[in-house]
């Protein structure tokens, strides 16, 4: 089974920075899942929040801002105040530094954009990665269908990665008509008897497991990978 760090080494270092992606790599994790939201001039760039109150020290929509101006937020010290300084990425700052690691690993974008509707969020992010040829394997993903189905109707070859919360059916037929690659679940929907049902013939990812009992009972399943934010807490079990 995998491992993946969520929102980088997210547990150890600000979510969604370059610190926690290299410190993820670092550590040897399999892949990395990022947050991808749009700025009010197009920049494509890695937070989780809609707003930045959360992990920045600034207030607002990520929308509202240009990217110089959003560049000028700490998005460090609120974790710890050792890690002042760090900046939101962009994305293609992301994608250069990958580009650069030599191990291969995976690495999840989730398109931020299921209660925000960014224009042309899906051609932008294709764009941009047509600009790399990287040893990384790319997942795109996102709790919106008609996200995914538009990112398939763009591209006939990119990993598309369908995230589902709790027991939501009708998985399948989204996952099919896109023809996903994997399903992307919270534990919630592992172990419904829907989830169980599809972990038979698709590959599914679990977020977020930082729990060692739940780890341990989810690497009994048929599981593709785990995402966590301690990927340090499990490199010991199970691989
Ligand atoms: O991609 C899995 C997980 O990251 C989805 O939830 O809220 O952490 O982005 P969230
Ligand atoms: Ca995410």
């Amino acid at each position: 089974m995998n491992i993946y760090a969520h929102r980088g080494f997210s547990g150890k270092y600000p979510e969604n920075t370059m610190i926690a992606f290299q410190q993820a790599y670092e550590l040897g994790v399999d892949g990395i899942e990022l947050d991808v939201q749009m700025t009010k001039d197009g920049e494509l760039v890695v937070i989780h929040d809609e707003r930045i109150e959360r992990t920045t020290d600034g207030i607002g929509y990520v929308k509202d801002f240009l990217y110089r101006q959003l560049r000028c937020f700490d998005a460090g010290s609120w974790f710890d105040e050792r890690f002042a300084g760090e900046r939101i990425p962009a994305l293609v700052e992301v994608l250069d530094w990958a580009s650069e690691q030599k191990r291969a690993i995976t690495l999840n974008i989730e398109l931020k954009n299921d209660t925000i509707h960014y224009p042309n969020l899906e051609e932008k992010v294709l764009k941009l990665l047509d600009a790399y040829t990287m040893p990384h394997r790319i997942v795109l993903s996102s709790f919106r269908p008609s996200s995914l189905v538009h990112l398939r109707q763009l591209s006939n070859t990119i990993p598309l990665a369908v995230l589902v919360e709790g027991e939501k059916r009708g998985v399948n037929h989204v996952a099919q008509s896109i023809q996903a690659e994997e399903i992307h679940g919270d534990p919630t929907f592992l172990f419904t008897p829907y989830g169980q049902e599809m972990s038979k013939y698709m590959d599914i990812c679990v977020y977020t497991i930082n729990d060692a009992q739940l780890f341990t009972k989810v690497a009994k399943q048929r599981v593709k990978a785990i995402m966590t934010d301690y990927p340090d807490r499990f490199f010991s079990h199970g691989r």
